[in-house]
Order: C-alpha cells, then sequence, then structure tokens
C-alpha cells in the first residue's frame, strides 16, 4: 500500500482510538497477506564474543563486565536436533562479530550439520553480522537460506552518534552488506531499534521508507533499552519513557506491515523486556513470526544484549511453555516443520 511520508509521520503519532484503528488494520491486512499463522523458529545464541564496539550493546568488545562464551559445536547441533523433533521448521544462528576463519568454518560445519539432520528441509536463518560476500557465499553453499542484518537506523547521521568514528563502523558498509547479502541469494531481513537518543519522529519514518526501498523479505526491530554498562546509556538521554518506546514500535510494525504486507514481521524479544506479553501484543499489531530463545542456559545467561532480556541473568523467565498452545487459543495457524519462507520472497522469485 502507498503511504506518503507525511502518512507515516501522523501514524507514528497516532494515539487512542487512532492507533488501536491503525494496529486493527494492520492485523486485518496480515490475516488477508498472509493469513492468520504464527512462524516459531528457535534461535540460538552460538556466542556473545564480539568485535565490534556499538555504543549501545551490551556484549560490544569494550565491555569488561560481559562474560564471554562461545557453545560447542555439538551442543548446537543437539539443541537443533531437539528442535527439529518437536516441529521447528526453521532455526536462527545468532552471535556477535566474530571474523576469525574459526568461526568461518564452524559456522560453515554448523550449516551442513542441519542440513544433513533434516534432510536439508529446515529452514536456516543466520545473523551473524556484517562479513565479505565470500564469506555469505560459503555459507550459503552449506545450506543457510536466511540473513537477519538490522540497518539500526536508516540515517547515517544518527548512525554515527551510535558507533565509534574508528573506521570499522561505517553505515554505508552495513548497506553494503545488506545489498551483497541480497545479491548471494539470501531471503534478506533488516530492522532498526525504535526510542533512540537523537532519534526523530522523521527518521523513523525513513525508516520504514528504507525498507520497502530496499526490497526487504523479513523484518525485526524492537525498541532501544538503555543497558548501564555502555558509553550510550552512560551519557543518558534516552527520549522516551520504556511504555511509549513499546507503544511505538507496535504502531512502527503497524506502518510496516501496511507499507510491505506480504513480508515477515517478528515480535521481538526487546518487546518482551519491556512488557511480558510483548509478543502477544505485537501479534496484534501485525506480526506473524516469532523467535523463542532455544539457547541452551550456559549460553543465554551471558547473552546479554539489554537489561532484563527474557532468560538472561536476573530476567523474568521467557514463557516459551506451551507457547504454541497459547497462540492457537488466540485463534493462529501455528505450522509444524515448515520452514516458512516469506510470501514476499516466494513471489519476487517466482519463475
Ligand atoms: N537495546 C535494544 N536492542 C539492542 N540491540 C543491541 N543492543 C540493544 C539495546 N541496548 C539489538 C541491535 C542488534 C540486535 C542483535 O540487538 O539492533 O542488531
Amino acid at each position: 500500500m502507498e503511504l506518503t511520508r507525511d502518512e507515516l509521520l501522523h501514524g507514528l503519532r497516532a494515539t487512542g482510538p487512532e492507533e488501536e484503528a491503525l494496529l486493527a488494520e494492520a492485523v486485518r491486512l496480515r490475516d488477508g497477506t498472509v493469513g492468520r499463522r504464527v512462524f516459531l523458529r528457535g534461535l540460538i545464541e552460538l556466542s556473545n564474543v564480539c568485535g565490534k564496539d556499538c555504543l549501545y550493546c551490551g556484549i560490544r568488545a569494550g565491555n569488561g563486565k560481559a562474560v564471554r562464551y562461545a557453545l560447542s559445536e555439538k551442543t548446537v547441533l543437539d539443541t537443533v536436533g531437539r528442535l527439529w523433533d518437536e516441529g521447528y521448521g526453521s532455526v536462527v544462528l545468532q552471535a556477535g562479530e566474530d571474523r576469525s576463519p574459526a568461526f568461518t568454518s564452524g559456522v560453515e560445519r554448523l550449516v551442513r550439520g542441519i542440513a544433513r539432520l533434516s534432510g536439508g528441509r529446515m529452514g536456516v536463518t543466520l545473523s551473524l553480522g556484517e562479513r565479505s560476500s565470500e564469506t555469505y557465499r560459503r555459507w550459503r553453499e552449506a545450506g543457510a537460506h536466511r540473513y537477519l542484518l538490522r540497518i539500526e537506523t536508516s540515517s547515517p547521521r544518527l548512525y554515527g552518534r551510535l558507533h565509534p568514528r574508528d573506521g570499522r563502523h561505517r553505515w554505508q558498509d552495513r548497506l553494503e552488506a545488506l545489498h551483497a547479502l541480497r545479491r548471494t541469494g539470501y531471503q534478506v531481513g533488516t530492522g532498526v531499534m525504535i526510542g533512540l537518543p537523537f532519534q526523530q519522529t522523521g527518521d523513523l519514518a525513513d525508516d520504514l521508507l528504507f525498507m520497502r526501498e530496499l526490497d526487504i523479505d523479513m523484518c525485526g526491530m524492537g525498541p532501544y533499552i538503555e543497558h548501564p554498562d555502555t558509553p550510550l546509556a552512560a551519557a543518558g538521554g534516552a527520549p522516551l519513557p520504556l511504555s511509549e518506546r513499546f507503544r511505538l514500535s507496535l504502531r512502527m510494525i503497524a506502518l510496516l506491515r501496511r507499507l510491505m504486507p506480504d513480508i515477515n514481521i517478528a515480535a521481538t524479544t526487546a518487546l518482551q523486556a519491556i512488557d511480558p506479553l510483548g509478543r502477544e501484543k505485537a501479534l496484534e499489531a501485525g506480526t506473524n513470526v516469532m523467535m523463542p530463545n532455544a539457547t541452551p542456559a550456559r549460553g543465554r545467561l551471558h547473552y546479554r544484549l539489554y537489561p532484563n532480556k527474557p532468560g538472561t541473568a536476573g530476567a523474568e523467565g521467557e514463557g516459551n511453555e506451551g507457547l504454541p498452545g497459547r497462540l492457537q487459543a488466540l485463534g493462529y495457524e501455528v505450522p509444524l516443520g515448515e520452514a516458512g519462507d516469506p510470501l514476499h520472497y516466494r513471489k519476487r522469485t517466482a519463475p
């Protein structure tokens, strides 16, 4: 659906009955386009070793308080095997950005291992940061189908304020990585953080237009949450209360559903960190994917991107027990054993 930048700004500022109507319209569009179905992806956080230093992130290289871990290949494959047996049709492998050759070939072996254990039927999504076209190609050839790489913000100016200016955190490089992924044949997902310091409503409208311009297949976006051990939190000045970042995220989701009715949009964990029912509320704004955390406990306690991240040390539980049944009770179909490719991708690659 065509929406002008002014209409997006208006929607982003909607409150009360107008806001309710915006979310309801997004749900109607989702149900009519991709169906009233929720795809589950098991999320495995391979490692929190990271070479980047993003000023907002709890696992940035410069955070000496973060306890580092890396799961063994056997642990990961055992976990994936269990997910496959439980009916999960797809898995997401996420980690900090580790450019070591050992990590690169480890991921390649894992992806081949997953193809082997599922007869090539399990969807494999990678979320491992900015890498060379050559690395993306190796992982694609090993059998990975999808890649998530958030642009974080479509504004190069704002990006510059959220990352060190050390030549290793360049907005243009990130954009180029997204193009490389698309050329390599991945289903491509991106996303942004919402409610960042220095972020204006106009930046968020531009984020939505950016995603449509890039013709993405998938999106995961959620509220920014200050992590106390990061420079951005120390600098202070997050503009909005958490509850408002939460509502604004729902309006972003609803507007993106209107702009791109046939993509997959995930209900992200950061929403759940603010509101225990955040993911369910995001379904009522137009999402159609959930990524329950399946990282074995030893790892997940330390994959702490922001405080109160469900499953990390000191946070509340994840509420993933009986999730399919609860979703069905809300009227959603939860397809089992299906990779769940985005309709948008199937359309753009149809002969
Ligand atoms: N608050 C919210 N999201 C965050 N991320 C990293 N740090 C934070 C934070 N403090 C998100 C980034 C990254 C994803 C893996 O986690 O958008 O791409």
